[in-house]
């Protein structure tokens, strides 16, 4: 995939971003991902990809845009398009840090095309990637991680969402002796934290939504993390859509090849609220500005892009 398509992202990102904000803590979450996926499929039509929505806002007679299925882009490479126009609705609508604007990208049939449904993940940055096992107790996990960093066990921090769910997990790790972080919403930049040394976390634990498994799959792939993750469906449906997509196991751990094959890969996303990851967007009269982390997965490069935009000189009115 051609290199300045980072840019084209960051743009695609930006625009949803700088919708769904004007909607941040105005407790409208279904307004907020209105307004992100209006923008986001706008920018999209100029793109020079030739794209398909493997990861999106829902099956065709769900969602009436950015839909699985849906072809974007002017035209160019065939390529797998993974979106979320706002990961993290309750964040934006609550105000709350680390919404996203979000997209992945990568030629085609190289992104698992998660269902709709919940998965296991355990996540870690650069440093643990390779010395962790999502069927291993946490006690091992965070024993290896310690190693790895050279830390002990209670200088660590492992970021989870804060489910009835998880209430085991939570009292393992406590229990082994590091420190919880417990997030509201937002798996994908609590997994993409795992690979940022500033945002103090060393793993993610839990279950949460497998599309999101995949795009945080993109971002860790750039940034030499590792991320596991198994589907985990509630009901014989759910089992037997996952048969219907190929995979004979169900229970299969899907490692980072399974999730993003191939090192082509680019990951943006746009900060709506402050966050780990970027700082989310402020308005000023006709003047916005974002922050965007953009990546390749075939270089590695991460860029932090901060842009300022003149709203009256825009196409579209945010
Ligand atoms: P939305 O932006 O679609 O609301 O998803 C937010 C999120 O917290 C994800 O980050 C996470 O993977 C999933 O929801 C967890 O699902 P649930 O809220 O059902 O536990």
């Amino acid at each position: 995939m051609d290199r300045e398509l980072a840019l084209e992202m960051v743009r695609v990102t930006e625009a949803a971003a700088l919708a769904s904000a004007r909607w941040m803590g105005r407790g409208e979450k279904e307004k907020a991902d209105g307004a992100a996926v209006d923008a986001m499929r706008m920018m999209f039509d100029t793109v020079s990809v030739s794209g398909t929505v493997v990861i999106g806002e829902g099956e065709v007679d769900e969602a009436p845009m950015l839909y699985i299925g849906e072809k974007v882009g002017m035209g160019g490479l065939a390529v797998d398009v993974a979106v979320d126009p706002v990961e993290g609705t309750n964040l934006v609508a609550k105000g709350l840090p680390n919404a996203i604007a979000v997209v992945a990208m990568a030629p085609q049939g190289c992104l698992l095309h998660a269902p709709d449904m919940y998965m296991e993940k355990i996540a870690v940055g650069p440093k643990a990637a390779g010395h962790v096992h999502l069927d291993a107790s946490p006690e091992e996990n965070l024993n290896n991680i310690a190693k790895a960093y050279n830390m002990p066990v209670r200088d660590l921090v492992v970021v989870i969402l804060d489910r009835e769910r998880h209430a085991e997990i939570i009292r393992k790790v406590r229990e082994a002796g590091a420190r919880v972080k417990l997030i509201s919403d937002g798996d994908v930049a609590g997994a993409i934290s795992t690979a940022i040394p500033e945002a103090g976390v060393h793993m993610l634990l839990g279950t949460g939504g497998a599309p999101e498994g995949v795009l945080a799959a993109v971002a860790l792939k750039a940034m030499g993390g590792e991320i596991q993750g198994r589907l985990a469906p509630r009901d014989k449906q759910q089992e037997q859509r996952i048969v219907s997509m190929g995979m004979s196991d169900p229970r299969k751990i899907l490692a980072m090849g399974d999730l993003v094959s191939g090192e082509d890969c680019f990951f943006s996303a746009t900060g709506i609220t402050d966050g780990d990851l970027v700082k989310g967007v402020r308005y000023k009269g006709n003047i916005a500005t974002t922050h965007t982390i953009v990546m390749r997965g075939k270089t590695g490069t991460i860029r932090h892009v901060e842009a300022r935009h003149d709203l009256d000189k825009k196409p579209y009115r945010f």
